[in-house]
């Protein structure tokens, strides 16, 4: 080191006080290793419990007749793509079901990503640049927020399911480009982006709109394609429309479908799409696999529709702090992190995977249980799990408080 030249903070004090920090307003994540049980259970510590945590709203991540089509797969195409896509990894598994998505949604042309988080990035990234407007719902997901900072373009974030908010700020930057970016059905809300109305103020205002399709698609709309499709938004409304795979339909991967225009441009410009190794070609048919079962299995949407119309009526009687959600996610709002995780604990005690979900995942002081609903919850756990709650909340010191305060 040269004579007077500063000394180098070092990292490991810099991460320790960061992990005590977290610690000490109970932040803290430690994931568990989890294993599934035949009857679509979790084992855990405290011994087999219920899923009301997972997105696999449609059961098909453990479903018998999708791991058989990923196995069969694998003995034909082998275990990896082999290279990215522009190279020579992209395999016909992965033009067809670019294809059939295209076809599922009504759009032109799809292009596919390893994860929604790459899909969100390498296309805000490729849209967008350093002089354009992107406005965002505040409570859309973390990747769609990065894109756009990726990009270097303005981020304006609008009051949560605000259209005449976005359309202000979309109407204070005229004469720069501008897209207007939503979550469809929001990840820990559970909630429906006001698409029709962002629809007409991206038209009026010529933004491009975009919709993160990641817990709508499979569940909502006809076929299940989408929350842009059940507000019957034509396709050139939504000219950017993103999915995943990760959630109802069982897999993991990604895509945005759109016109020939957009997927060209993201084939040659989203760069983790063009540097990075493609989904093994067997995933792909797997994939297409899901899409085809997803698709055409009216039976699957109406199982996840009944649960969740039992546990909204069921539990609307018991007083439970519900938000007001008509899909799958059905968070239970309880404030403080200490609060949430004590009712995390004493729900897996009691035979139920839920999970607290904290700041920095949601705005301080709205610390929550996000329960979600799948087709293989027995109806009887769900009343049991609805009568737990119940219980913890005659019992909760914090809800006691409240009732007095309020009395
Ligand atoms: C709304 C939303 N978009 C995108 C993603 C990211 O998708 P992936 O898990 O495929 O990276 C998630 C993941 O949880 C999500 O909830």
């Amino acid at each position: 080191m040269s004579a007077g030249a500063a000394r180098r903070p070092p990292f490991a004090l810099a991460l320790q006080s960061q992990i005590e920090r977290r610690l000490a307003t109970h932040q803290q994540r430690q994931p568990l290793a989890q294993r599934w049980l035949d009857d679509g259970r979790i084992e855990s510590e405290a011994g087999p419990v219920y899923d009301f945590c997972s997105n696999d709203y449609l059961g098909l991540a453990r479903d018998p007749q999708q791991a058989q089509a990923l196995a069969s797969a694998a003995q034909q195409y082998g275990s990896g793509a082999g290279s990215a896509h522009a190279v020579c990894g992209h395999h016909l598994q992965h033009q067809r079901l670019e294809a059939d998505l295209a076809d599922w949604l009504g759009r032109p042309r799809a292009v596919l990503f390893s994860s929604g988080w790459s899909a969100a990035l390498g296309t805000l990234d490729a849209l967008l640049g350093r002089h354009d407007l992107c406005a965002q719902d505040r409570l859309n997901h973390a990747c769609l927020l990065d894109g756009a900072k990726l990009a270097g373009s303005t981020l304006k974030r609008y009051p949560h399911a605000d259209a005449a908010a976005a359309r202000a700020i979309l109407q204070e930057h005229r004469g720069r480009r501008a897209m207007l970016v939503s979550d469809g059905v929001f990840s820990m809300d559970g909630d429906s982006a006001p698409l029709a109305e962002l629809a007409a103020v991206s038209a009026d205002e010529q933004a491009w709109l975009m919709v993160d399709e990641a817990h709508a698609l499979g569940v909502i709309g006809e076929q299940g394609a989408g929350s842009a499709n059940a507000a019957g938004l034509r396709a050139e409304l939504v000219p950017v429309l993103m999915g995943t795979f990760g959630k109802a339909l069982g897999g993991f991967g990604a895509f945005v479908a759109g016109s020939e225009l957009l997927i060209d441009t993201l084939i040659n410009q989203a760069r983790p799409h063009l540097f990075t190794t493609a989904l093994p070609p067997a995933w792909a048919s797997c994939m297409r696999a899901a899409v085809e079962r997803v698709r055409f299995s009216e039976a699957l949407r109406d199982a996840l529709t009944h649960r969740i119309e039992r546990f909204r009526s069921r539990s609307a009687g018991l007083g439970l702090p519900l938000m007001d959600s008509a899909s799958a996610i059905q968070p239970l709002i309880l404030g403080a992190q200490t609060r949430a995780l004590r009712w995390e604990k004493a729900l897996l005690e009691d035979g139920f995977a839920v999970k607290a979900i904290r700041p920095p995942t949601v705005p301080e002081g709205s610390s929550r249980l996000r329960i979600t609903l799948n087709v293989r919850q027995p109806m009887s756990a769900i009343q049991r799990l609805l009568e737990t709650l119940a219980r913890l909340l005659d019992d909760d010191p914090d809800a006691m408080a409240e009732r007095q305060n309020a009395s």
